[in-house]
C-alpha cells in the first residue's frame, strides 16, 4: 500500500508504515520528509505517530485559532489540523506559550475525535441557535433548518465567518485577525421593546448565546458593555406574569449572591417596558467595546475530560481530582448548587456554569441562569399553581447557604413587581424565614 493511500486511513508510527507499506526506517522517514506540511506529526512517548491532513470547511489544512484578549487584539495561538483518517489535531504554536494546555486535550496529545470542545461551545445553540439556523438555511441551502441536524461541516463553515457574536474569547479561520475593529451593535435600553417585539415577529437574531428563554444580546449603551437581555411575554396574563416572577428570581439571586463575597454571579438590572419585563444581564465574556474573556461550558469540559454528564458537583469533584479546578472552586461549585436546590432551580445543567481557562486547568466564572425555574410555565405553556417546600440539600458545603436564602425570598417579597400570587406563596410556605 502507498504511504498515501495507508495514511489517508491511519494515524501511525514509523514501525506500522514500515509494516503496512513495505517501506524500510529509512524509506519512511524519508517519504513521510517529503510530504512536508501535509504530514502531521502528533506527539507520542518516543515514537511519535504521523497524520496526514486533509481539506476542512473549505478552509485548506491548517486553520488558524486566536485568542482575543481584554483590549480585542487577537493573538494567534494554534491551528486546527483535519486529518485524512478522520478527527482533528491542535497544534500549538511554538513561537507562542500562550495556548492554554487545557486545549490539547484529556490525551494531552491535542488529538480530537470531533471539533475540539474548545470551538464546539462556540457553536450556535439554544433561542438564538434555533433563528440562526434558519437564517443560514435561507443563505445557503446546504444548511439544514434544523439545529440538531447540524454536522460538524455546519459547525466549522459557520464559526468561519462567524466568530464574532460567540461566547467566550476565540476566533477561527486564517484571516479573522484582519476583520478591523469589529462593528458592534448598539442599543439604548429605551431600544429593548422594538428589539424583543420584533425577536418574536420575525426571524431576527443578533447573537448565538444559548439557552431555550426568549433573549438577544447588544451593546448597551447605558452601561457600556455587552449585555445579553431576556425578556417576559408581554401583557399582565397568567403565562406572562410566571415568566416575570422567574426573571425576578434571577435578578435577586444574582443580587444576593454577590453578597456572599465567596461565589459571585452575573450583574443584572431588572427593566419594564411596554408590558414586558427585561433581564439585562453584563456578560463576562466581555470586556469593553472590543475585548473578550475566555467562557467554555461545563457541558463541553465534561465532555473532555469526564464524559459523565454527572452533577455540577460530582463534576466540579472529579475536575478537582484531576488538578484541573482548585479546591476553592470545587467548594464554590458545592455552595452554588446548594443555593439553587433551595430556591428551586430545577434547571442545573451542565450548560448553565461556565469556567474560564487558567493555568493547566480551568477557573469558575459568575453563574448565570441561577433562577427559580421549577415555577416557570410548562413547555406547553400551562401554568400550574405554585408548589416548592425546602428540600434536604444533596451534598451539603461548608458555606451555610440558608441565611441567603432567605434574604433571597425575601427581597422577592419586597420587590413591587413581584406577582401577588407568588408573594402569598412565599409567606403562606414560610420560605422567607423557615423553622
Ligand atoms: N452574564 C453573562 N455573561 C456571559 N455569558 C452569559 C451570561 N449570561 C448568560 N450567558 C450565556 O448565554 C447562555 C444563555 O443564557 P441563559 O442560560 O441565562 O439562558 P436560558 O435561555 O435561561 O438558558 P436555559 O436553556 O438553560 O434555560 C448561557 O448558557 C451562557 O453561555
Ligand atoms: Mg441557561
Amino acid at each position: 500500500m502507498t504511504l498515501l493511500d495507508y495514511l489517508a486511513n491511519h494515524i501511525a508510527t514509523s514501525k506500522e508504515i514500515q509494516l503496512n507499506c513495505d517501506l524500510t526506517a529509512r524509506q519512511a522517514s524519508s517519504r513521510l520528509k517529503k510530504l512536508g506540511d501535509q504530514i502531521i506529526t502528533i506527539p507520542n512517548g518516543r515514537s511519535p505517530k504521523y497524520a496526514l491532513a486533509t481539506n476542512a470547511f473549505g478552509a485548506g489544512n491548517n486553520i488558524t485559532i486566536w485568542e482575543v484578549d481584554s483590549f480585542g487584539k487577537p493573538l494567534a495561538i494554534a491551528s486546527l489540523r483535519p486529518l485524512a483518517a478522520g478527527g482533528f489535531f491542535v497544534e500549538p504554536f511554538t513561537f507562542n506559550l500562550g495556548m492554554p494546555k487545557v486545549f490539547l486535550g484529556e490525551a494531552g496529545n491535542g488529538l480530537y475525535d470531533d471539533l475540539p470542545y474548545f470551538l464546539f461551545d462556540m457553536a450556535p445553540k439554544g433561542f438564538l441557535g434555533k433563528k440562526i439556523a434558519q437564517n443560514m438555511a435561507e443563505v445557503d441551502e446546504r444548511y439544514p433548518r434544523h439545529l440538531n441536524d447540524w454536522k460538524t461541516e455546519h459547525i466549522g463553515r459557520y464559526l468561519l465567518a462567524n466568530t464574532e457574536n460567540s461566547i467566550g474569547n476565540l476566533k477561527f479561520g486564517n484571516n479573522a485577525n484582519l476583520k478591523l475593529r469589529p462593528t458592534v451593535t448598539k442599543h439604548s435600553r429605551s431600544d429593548y421593546l422594538t428589539i424583543a417585539d420584533d425577536i418574536i415577529h420575525s426571524d431576527s437574531a443578533l447573537s448565538s448565546a444559548g439557552g431555550e428563554q426568549q433573549k438577544f444580546t447588544t451593546f448597551c449603551t447605558d452601561i457600556n458593555a455587552h449585555v445579553i437581555v431576556k425578556f417576559s411575554p408581554k401583557g399582565d396574563d397568567a403565562n406572562a406574569r410566571r415568566w416575570k416572577d422567574v426573571l425576578i428570581t434571577e435578578h435577586y439571586a444574582n443580587e444576593v449572591i454577590n453578597k456572599t463575597e465567596i461565589i459571585t454571579a452575573a450583574e443584572t438590572t431588572l427593566l419594564e417596558d411596554g408590558g414586558r419585563l427585561f433581564l439585562e444581564s453584563v456578560r463576562f465574556d466581555r470586556q469593553g467595546e472590543q475585548g473578550k474573556r475566555s467562557m467554555l461550558s461545563l457541558s463541553v469540559i465534561d465532555a473532555e475530560f469526564v464524559g459523565s454528564g454527572d452533577s455540577w458537583v460530582k463534576l466540579a469533584k472529579n475536575l478537582y481530582q484531576q488538578d484541573l479546578l482548585s479546591a476553592h472552586d470545587q467548594h464554590s461549585v458545592m455552595h452554588l448548587a446548594n443555593f439553587a436546590q433551595l430556591i428551586n432551580n430545577t434547571d442545573t445543567h451542565l450548560g448553565n456554569i461556565s469556567f474560564k481557562t487558567h493555568l493547566d486547568g480551568f477557573s469558575l466564572l459568575p453563574i448565570y441562569d441561577m433562577c427559580s425555574m421549577g415555577f416557570a410555565p410548562k413547555s406547553n405553556g400551562e401554568v400550574t399553581p405554585f408548589s416548592f417546600s425546602t428540600p434536604d440539600i444533596d451534598a451539603p458545603s461548608s458555606l451555610d447557604i440558608t441565611p441567603y436564602v432567605n434574604q433571597f425570598w425575601q427581597a422577592i417579597i419586597d420587590e413591587p413587581k413581584t406577582s401577588d400570587e407568588f408573594k402569598t406563596f412565599i409567606k403562606s410556605s414560610k420560605l422567607d424565614s423557615p423553622g
